[in-house]
């Protein structure tokens, strides 16, 4: 079967829109045709060289699609079901899925730019093009292995929803799994992308009180108003810190998300809440990077936590975001500045760079 797709070929290149050939599923592995996929800046950290990954790739891992065919001893999907994409697997028997941390499954541990049997279903010609996370959503159609695939209801709009898949999760997963932000409490939440909107959205969901943006664009840190942010913090024009201390008082904030990546900024959001504060890091910095911090921070109780996935249960939260959406609660559609084809792919890349959108979606012909 022919798939178009977007295919990395290099690191620091442009993304190769052509034809491919899909090869059909097998034993424990589902076809999908893709109806959209988020646009997320991770695929940018591969492109620009940030994150190592086998090439050529097939990326994208913010995708919503309808199976098409299944593998034998496939049993969680069949033919026609809508599914998300869940770019951390989870087999729902080893020591992290039993204990309810599907997200740090033990199926991480098995290299993903193949499928679980070290082969690829993609080919350009004889050559081999290898998947993103096993998940490759910019692509008409790609083989997921089932562990892949998260079930959702079919009344929901698959080109909206893809966003849950990971921008959503990461953001939203980080305040309400991980940081267990409480009523009434304070949240600073550095960087406004398509991450940090979901961080502020979640915090306005379960009530939190002072939500403070902070980016270094005007019109991000507006945007991030319509989310929910009480105050916003422009990190060019003042030091985000000492607002922070101010807004807060108490020296501080409650707690704090980074969503940007950045050491400096991992610093500041570990300094910006006060004793017992709890510090969530989302972003993914380049690889190679060291941190450095005042370890005597770490003395009052301070907690400086990490998140993979927003510490998600996919089997669960992807379906409840969903629901949230679809009743009016979880607000998506407003998360996307614009709908695009595959072929304005590198465009889309270059106006994330900028900061000139919250999120871009691919939407595929159906
Ligand atoms: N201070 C404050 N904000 C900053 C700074 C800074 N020094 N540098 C960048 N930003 C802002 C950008 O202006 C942008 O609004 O951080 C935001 C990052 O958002 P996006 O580029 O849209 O990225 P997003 O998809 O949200 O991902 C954020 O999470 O999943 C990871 O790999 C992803 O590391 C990335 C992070
Ligand atoms: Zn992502
Ligand atoms: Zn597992």
């Amino acid at each position: 079967m022919r798939t178009r797709a977007a295919v990395l070929y290099e690191p620091k290149q442009a993304l190769a829109i052509e034809e491919l050939e899909v090869l059909p599923p097998r034993a424990g592995e589902v076809l999908v045709r893709y109806v959209a996929s988020g646009v997320c800046h991770s695929d940018l950290h591969v492109i620009q060289g940030l994150m190592e990954w086998r090439t050529p790739v097939v990326l994208g891992h913010e995708g919503g699609g309808v199976v098409e065919a299944v593998g034998p001893g496939v049993s969680t999907v069949q033919v026609g079901d809508h599914v998300l994409t869940s770019y951390q697997p989870s087999c729902g028997r080893c020591p992290y899925c039993t204990i309810g941390r599907p997200n740090l499954c033990d199926l991480r541990d098995a290299p993903r730019f193949t499928m679980p049997d070290g082969t690829t279903r993609f080919r350009k010609g004889d050559r081999e093009i290898f998947h993103f996370f096993q998940v490759s959503s910019y692509a008409e159609r790609a083989v997921l292995p089932e562990h892949s695939v998260i079930p959702i209801r079919k009344d929901a709009p698959l080109d909206v929803v893809c966003l849950v898949s990971c921008g959503v999760m990461a953001g939203a997963g980080a305040v309400i799994n991980r940081a267990h932000v409480q009523p009434g409490s304070s949240v600073a939440v550095f960087g406004c992308g398509g991450v940090g909107l979901n961080a502020i959205q979640a915090a306005a969901l379960v009530g939190a009180g002072k939500i403070i943006a902070v980016d270094v664009f005007d019109q991000k840190l507006e945007w991030s108003r319509e989310f929910g942010a009480t105050h916003l913090v422009n990190a060019r024009r003042e030091d985000p810190v000492a607002r922070i201390q101010q807004i807060c008082g108490r020296g501080g904030a409650d707690y704090a998300i980074e969503a940007i990546g950045r050491p400096e900024t991992i610093d500041q959001a570990f300094r910006s809440v006060h004793r017992g504060g709890t510090v969530v890091v989302v972003g993914v910095a380049p690889a190679g990077t060291k941190l450095s911090l005042d370890p005597l921070l770490l003395l009052q109780d301070r907690a400086l936590l990490g998140t993979s996935f927003g510490s998600a249960r996919q089997r669960v939260d992807l379906p409840l975001f969903v629901d949230l959406f679809m009743q009016g609660k979880y607000k998506l559609r407003e998360l996307i500045s614009r709908q695009i084809g595959l072929d304005e792919l590198n465009h889309a890349y270059e106006l994330l760079e900028r900061g000139e959108v919250r999120r871009s979606v691919v939407r595929y012909p159906s």
